[in-house]
């Protein structure tokens, strides 16, 4: 019998990739048709219909927007049946909304849980710097030091020279004087146009080769990130990065601390964490969705906090249901 300090329960994973996979089914079909609202929509759709079924009382903490941006899931949106556990919902149901509507590599959908309360809620906060590693290289980084010196000291943890560290970064002019500095000390670059909450997995995963994503990316998505994180056993660290001063004087105005240290305590404070990815378009990580006429097939990874599974996910779905999640992309 479950304890209420395991609650969630384990099946929640697999409960979470149902919702990633639809949400990838759906969206798929809008593959570099240029249109990024029906791309999105279709995964929205998808997603929130298949999270109406699953066992749980969720509030959407990290969603997209406001509830009169419809049709997307809101901030503060409740899912699932409204029965125990409680828990705190990450959604991003096309992780590289640009990537999809332009067809290119890397395009996901993810989910991520936490008991209630536990995610760190960036309100407007639309951007932090982050470093994700490997669990070798779990507590070396320290925000406030040169990157070649994080990067050194990431070498030493990894046990390799900095030539061989692999940096991925969101190829972005905020970023230029960041790629300098890692060309200067010697370590390998990566450039992706989006998608790093995906990027992170790579880089805490040992079975892809990169060491560490570098940069200023989305806060929600490093939040979502840090429950994956959680269950690879590796670690995220960084801080919140406002665009121009009058960000800055909201975010405090807000009680925002743009100085603070935003550990992946912080991020997420409970352990207990659940993460779902499906591709939709294939890229390092997962495969993209394929459909045929037997239907289509997904592939997925799905990992949780507690027990560091990490689960490979390929599903074959029957056209059946392909279809009803096709209408609804039609419509
Ligand atoms: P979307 O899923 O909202 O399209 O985000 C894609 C993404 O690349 C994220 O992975 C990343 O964190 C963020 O955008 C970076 O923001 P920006 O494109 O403004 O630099």
């Amino acid at each position: 019998m479950a304890h209420d300090h395991d609650q969630p329960a384990r099946d929640l994973a697999l409960e979470l990739v149902r919702a990633t996979e639809v949400a990838a089914l759906a969206s798929g079909r809008w593959m570099g048709r240029n249109e990024k609202e029906s791309g999105d929509g279709a995964a929205v759709d998808a997603m929130r219909q298949a999270l109406h079924d699953v066992t749980m009382d969720g509030v959407v903490v990290i969603g997209e927007g406001e509830k009169d941006e419809a049709p997307m899931l809101f901030n503060g949106e409740h899912v699932g049946t409204g029965e125990q556990p409680e828990v705190d919902i990450a959604v991003d149901p096309v992780e590289g909304t640009r990537l999809l509507a332009e067809g290119r590599q890397g395009a996901t959908s993810l989910i991520a849980a936490a008991p209630r309360g536990t995610m760190f809620d960036p309100g407007p906060m639309v951007y932090m710097m982050k470093y994700v590693v490997s669990g070798e290289a779990g507590d070396v980084v320290d925000v406030d030091a040169p990157i070649k010196e994080n990067l050194q000291r990431i070498a030493k943890a990894l046990g390799k020279g900095v030539n061989d560290v692999s940096v991925i970064m969101l190829d972005r002019p905020r970023h230029h004087e960041m790629m300098a500095e890692v060309r200067e000390v010697g370590a390998r670059l990566r450039l992706i146009t989006d998608g790093d909450s995906p990027a992170g997995l790579l880089a805490a995963m040992p079975e892809y080769p990169y060491d560490v994503v570098l940069g200023i990316g989305g806060t929600p998505e490093g939040v979502a990130t840090a429950c994956a994180v959680r269950a690879l056993r590796g670690n995220i660290v960084g801080r919140l990065w406002a665009r121009d001063d009058e960000e800055r004087a909201k975010a405090r105005e807000l009680g925002y601390d743009l100085d603070e240290v935003l550990t992946m305590d912080r991020l997420v404070s409970s352990e207990n964490t659940f993460y779902s990815i499906t591709g939709i378009i294939t890229g390092d990580l997962v495969q993209g969705v394929a459909y045929g006429p037997q239907g289509a097939t997904t592939e997925s990874i799905v990992m949780r906090g507690r027990s560091g599974t990490v689960r490979w996910i390929r599903t074959r779905h029957r056209p059946e249901k392909l279809a009803r999640y096709h209408a609804d992309a039609q419509r």
